[in-house]
C-alpha cells in the first residue's frame, strides 16, 4: 500500500516574542539575530514553556482531522497508528501519543513517541510509512512538536534566540484511489502498470545518525538535577558546518533512491534552523532559493514541529499541487540527518 499525506494541521502559541523583546532581556540585538539566522520573531508558550505540548498537539491534530473530514471520505475511527515526535514531552510517561489518543477519542491502536530532536518528524513519518507499506495499518496520525522554551536558558544568548514553540500534524493514508486515478484498469498489463505507478508514488526515506555528536548538541534529562534546571548546550558552528555538509549529501542519496533529480523537485521543505543553512543547501544543490520555502523568520526553530508546520502553511496557502514531488530534510541532535522524497 502506498502512503500519501492527505491532510495537515499546525498550532503555534499566541504569544509573539520579537528580537527586540529578547534584546531587552539579554545582550543581543535584532540586527545580530536577523543577519545570523533570518529569525525576526518566534512564538513562545505562556509562562515560558508551561503551556503544554499536549494543547498544541491537540490543536494541530484536530486541524488535520478536520481537513481530512472536509474531504468527506475520512473518519477519525480509521486512524490505526498515532505517533508523536518530540524531545520536550509534558511528562516522562505516559507517552504524548497515548495522551493525544485519549484527548482526541481515537481508537485503541498503537501509539508511541519518537525522540530524535529536529530530525524527529522525519523519523516518525518514515515509521508511519513503513507501517502502512507493510499493511500494519492504513492510516496514521503523525505529530511533530516541541515546547523548546521550557528547556532554554534565557540567560544564554547563544541558544535562547534560536528557538520557538509549535506543533504540526499530518495524516498519512494508504491511498489506492490516488494510484487508480493515475492508472486504473483490470487487465494483467494494467495491473502491472498499477504496480509500477505504486512504486513510483512510494515515499523514499534516508535516515542517518553519526551517533558521536553528543558534545555538539545536547540537553540532559530534566530529572538529573532538580535544583539546577538543565538547559540546551550547543556548539553552533559545529552544527552549522555539519548541516551544510550532510543535508545536501542525504538529499542526493534519497533522490537516487527515488530515481529522480533535484530539478524534478517542486519544493524542498527543510528543517528551519537557520536561513543561512537553507541558502547554503540551495547553493550546493544548485537550485534557486525560491524552491526552498521558509517560515523561520516568524517561527524560529520549532525542532520536531518545523517541517510539519511549514508543510501545513504551504498546503493551506495552496502552494502544494497534487502530483508535486517534494523533498523534506531534517537534521539535529545525534548528530542525526535525513531526507525524504514524496509525491503530494
Ligand atoms: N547576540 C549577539 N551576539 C551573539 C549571540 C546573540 N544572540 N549569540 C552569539 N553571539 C556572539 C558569540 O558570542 C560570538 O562572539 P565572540 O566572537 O566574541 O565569541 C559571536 O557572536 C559570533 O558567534 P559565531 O558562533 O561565529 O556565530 P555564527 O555566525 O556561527 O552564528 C549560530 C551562530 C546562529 C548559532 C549558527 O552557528 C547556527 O545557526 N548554527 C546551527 C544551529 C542549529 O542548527 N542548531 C540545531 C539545534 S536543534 C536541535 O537538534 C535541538
Amino acid at each position: 500500500m502506498t502512503p500519501r499525506i492527505i491532510a495537515t494541521g499546525s498550532a503555534l502559541p499566541e504569544r509573539i516574542v520579537t528580537n527586540d523583546d529578547l534584546s531587552r532581556k539579554m545582550d543581543t540585538s535584532d540586527e545580530w539575530i536577523r543577519t545570523r539566522t533570518g529569525i525576526r520573531e518566534r512564538r513562545i508558550s505562556e509562562d515560558d514553556g508551561k503551556e503544554k505540548l499536549l494543547k498544541l498537539s491537540v490543536r494541530a491534530a484536530e486541524a488535520a482531522i478536520a481537513m481530512a473530514e472536509a474531504d468527506g471520505a475520512f473518519s477519525r475511527e480509521e486512524i490505526g497508528l498515532v505517533l508523536v515526535a518530540t524531545c520536550t514531552p509534558d511528562m516522562a510517561f505516559p507517552a504524548m501519543a497515548c495522551r493525544l489518543q485519549d484527548a482526541l477519542s481515537l481508537p485503541q491502536v498503537a501509539a508511541f513517541d519518537l525522540s530524535l530532536a529536529c530530525s524527529g518528524f522525519l523519523a516518525a513519518l518514515d515509521t508511519a510509512s513503513a507501517y502502512i507499506e507493510s499493511g500494519r495499518c492504513r492510516t496514521a496520525l503523525v505529530v511533530g512538536g516541541d515546547v523548546m522554551s521550557r528547556m532554554l536558558n534565557w540567560d544564554d544568548r547563544n541558544t535562547a534566540v534560536l528557538f520557538g514553540d509549535g506543533a504540526g500534524a499530518v495524516i498519512l493514508s494508504a491511498d489506492e484511489r490516488f494510484i487508480a486515478a493515475c492508472t486504473g484498469g483490470n487487465t494483467a498489463e494494467e495491473k502491472s502498470a498499477d504496480e509500477k505507478a505504486a512504486d513510483a508514488f512510494r515515499p523514499r526515506f534516508a535516515l542517518h545518525s553519526d551517533g558521536g555528536g553528543e558534545a555538539a548538541l545536547y540537553c540532559k534529562a530534566m530529572y538529573f538535577n532538580e535544583n539546577e534546571p538543565e538547559s540546551e548546550h550547543m556548539d553552533g558552528r559545529k552544527v552549522f558546518e555539519f548541516a551544510v555538509r550532510k543535508v545536501p549529501e542525504v538529499i542526493g542519496e534519497v533522490l537516487r533512491l527515488a530515481g529522480t533529480d533535484a530539478e524534478d523537485i517542486s519544493l524542498f521543505v527543510l528543517h528551519q534552523a537557520n536561513y543561512r543553512i537553507i541558502e547554503a543547501v540551495a547553493k550546493r544543490l544548485k537550485r534557486p532559493i525560491e524552491k526552498f520555502p521558509h517560515n523561520i523568520e516568524r517561527c524560529g526553530n520549532t525542532t520536531a514541529g518545523s517541517m510539519p508546520i511549514l508543510l501545513d502553511e504551504l498546503n493551506r496557502e495552496g502552494k502544494l499541487r497534487r502530483g508535486d514531488v517534494l523533498c523534506l530534510s531534517g537534521f539535529g541532535a545525534g548528530l542525526s540527518y535525513g531526507a525524504a522524497v514524496l509525491r503530494w
